[in-house]
């Protein structure tokens, strides 16, 4: 192998800059070219990319976002046939792959994989819905914004008492960033789409904390789980009390990544180069405890990660048995 491609596909989110970086100082290290494909998949059907030296990627990892530009658009997998792959390869002359990008992009990586092609998947999105690793690289910026956000409510919260304030997080069909960001900030709730949620319970139990003298509360909400501002007219009826939405929406999706993100993007962009060095055709890097391992590809794909019930059931003040998945 003398030559990896890179390829950010999908959502993109903080730390895959810092994570092409780190490919790329780890490859031309090992004696390896490294070639940028531009606008994700789309870019590897199209030709469109271009070699990546270190220069290219200078300064880059504090950036969000991806100097590769990505695409979303799963009708492109049925592309990745072996005949069209070794064209595409070719075109572009790499002889293996790295992908970074969310559960969509990983199967792309699959299809990749399973025509005969060596390809390393990166997780990368803010959603931490992968299976198989228990951490994928920008969520924790993600949370970081329901924190900062929080913290700003705050400050209006505690001037002006009685209010209930939801706040609507990003996570597709999924609520790891709201549940997370919910127990981060100490919030009152968190809503979330894997969990059928009684409203009623909920704001009883909120309204009978704001009646015993609790100035405000917060509620976490998935966007999976919403729209928090439909959810805003239930609750106001509930609680009876003024009810505000903050939709944090794409922001979450941006800003500089922070630095466990960026520790965690140099780690997983440096073993995709050292996986690909030793003979990986076909896996994911992935994160489990405190330890870096791989999973084959076949892991991630086969199914969507479950949320932490413990911790769901914590912020919501249920018992073991109340919580429902
Ligand atoms: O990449 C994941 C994600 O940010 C989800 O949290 C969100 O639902 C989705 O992407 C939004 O993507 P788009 O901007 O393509 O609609």
């Amino acid at each position: 192998m003398k030559s990896i491609g890179i390829l950010t596909s999908g959502g993109d989110c903080p730390g895959m800059n810092a994570c092409i970086a780190a490919i790329v100082g780890c490859a031309r290290q090992e004696g390896y070219k490294t070639v940028g494909v531009l606008k994700g998949f789309h870019g590897l059907i199209e030709g469109n990319a271009m070699e990546l030296d270190e220069r290219c990627v200078s300064g880059i990892a504090g950036r969000g976002g991806t100097i590769l530009g990505t695409s979303r658009n799963g009708s492109l997998k049925a592309k990745l046939t072996s005949d069209n792959l070794a064209l595409m390869f070719d075109r572009i002359g790499i002889d293996a792959l790295i992908v970074l990008g969310g559960g969509g992009s990983i199967s792309g990586a699959k299809a990749v994989a399973d025509a005969g092609f060596p390809v390393i998947a990166i997780p990368c999105t803010i959603d931490n819905d992968i299976q198989g690793t228990d951490y994928t690289i920008g969520f924790d910026t993600a949370c970081n914004h329901v924190i900062r956000a929080a913290n700003d409510i705050t400050d209006t919260a505690e001037s002006l008492e009685e209010r209930v304030f939801l706040i609507e997080t990003l996570g597709g069909d999924t609520g790891h960033i709201a549940l997370a960001g919910a127990y981060a900030i100490s919030g009152d709730a968190a809503l979330v789409p894997e969990v059928k949620y009684d409203l009623k319970y909920i704001c009883n139990r909120i309204k009978v904390e704001m009646d015993a003298g609790k100035p405000y509360s917060m509620i976490v909400v998935a966007e999976g789980a919403g729209p928090a501002q439909d959810l805003a007219r239930l609750i106001a009826e509930l609680i009876g009390r003024r009810v505000r939405v903050t939709v944090l929406g794409h922001a979450q999706r941006g800003g500089s990544p922070t630095y466990w993100d960026r520790k965690i993007s140099r780690k997983f962009g440096e073993m995709a180069v050292e996986l690909l060095a030793n003979g990986e055709t076909a896996a994911m890097t992935a994160m489990l405890g405190s330890s870096f391992v791989e999973v084959p590809l076949s892991v991630p794909v086969g199914s969507k990660k479950p949320l932490d019930l413990e911790t769901y059931n914590l912020v919501n003040k249920l018992s073991a048995e109340s919580g429902r998945v």
